[in-house]
């Protein structure tokens, strides 16, 4: 039988990190951060020099990166090529460039690959967050949800946890990726199908929590 998913999608910011994390130590869950590989495919790039305004480019440099996820929702890790990239893949740089490494297909397909497998290996159940899990990656995950919070919650979050940054910086930063994100032709950031859509603008961490925990009960 198929390992018991949990989806949690929305838009960078959402407070999605926190949420998946939070239910899977709730629900002894693993965990995967699949917006951590996109990352570390893109970190890697940068690292090599390629040029990322050719999709072409990327394709043919990214094939080869070999990515490992740590799963443990209480210090989730991502090495590439035998580093721990954790902490580097959150720099500007890449927050910059992750979003047209994302829309590239080839990469789409292999770290789709990638995650599939980590899931048919959580044998005790998995929360993965990311934008297309509900729609693309887990189809048929029991629970889904689509978590979403107003763009100034959003940007005023990211803010703080980024030790004080420019408030409308990084706004600008959070709109520029969706509005990539939610275009681009390969599975686009949407509410999947049977998705269940949470508003966390006026919301405390530990009800967003609580609601998903809710849904994961019903759907078990
Ligand atoms: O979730 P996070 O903000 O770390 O994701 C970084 C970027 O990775 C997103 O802006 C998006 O371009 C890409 N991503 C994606 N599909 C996912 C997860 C992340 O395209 N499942």
């Amino acid at each position: 039988s198929t390992p018991f998913v949990v989806a949690v999608d929305g838009p960078s910011g959402s407070g999605k990190s926190s949420t998946a994390r939070g239910v899977a130590t709730r629900l002894s869950l693993a965990y995967l951060d699949t917006g951590a590989m996109y990352r570390a495919v893109t970190w890697a790039l940068l690292q090599r020099g390629t040029d990322l305004g050719d999709p072409a480019a990327i394709a043919r440099d990214a094939v080869d990166l070999r990515l490992e996820s740590g799963t443990d929702p209480q210090a989730p890790t991502i090495a590439v090529d035998g580093a721990d990239v954790s902490e580097a893949v959150r720099g500007d740089d890449v927050n910059a460039h992750v979003s047209p490494v994302a829309a590239v297909p080839e990469v789409r397909s292999m770290l789709v690959d990638q995650q599939r497998a980590i899931i048919a290996e959580a044998t005790g159940g998995i929360v993965v967050e990311g934008r297309d899990i509900g729609s693309t990656v887990a189809p048929d995950a029991p629970v889904k949800v689509f978590l979403v919070a107003d763009a100034q919650a959003r940007a005023a979050r990211r803010a703080a946890e980024r030790g004080g940054a420019d408030e409308a910086a990084t706004a600008a930063s959070l709109a520029a990726r969706d509005a990539i994100d939610s275009t681009r032709a390969t599975s686009p950031l949407t509410r999947a199908d049977g998705a269940v859509q949470i508003d966390g603008t006026h919301l405390t961490l530990d009800e967003v929590v609580d609601a998903v925990v809710q849904l994961v009960e019903e759907a078990r």
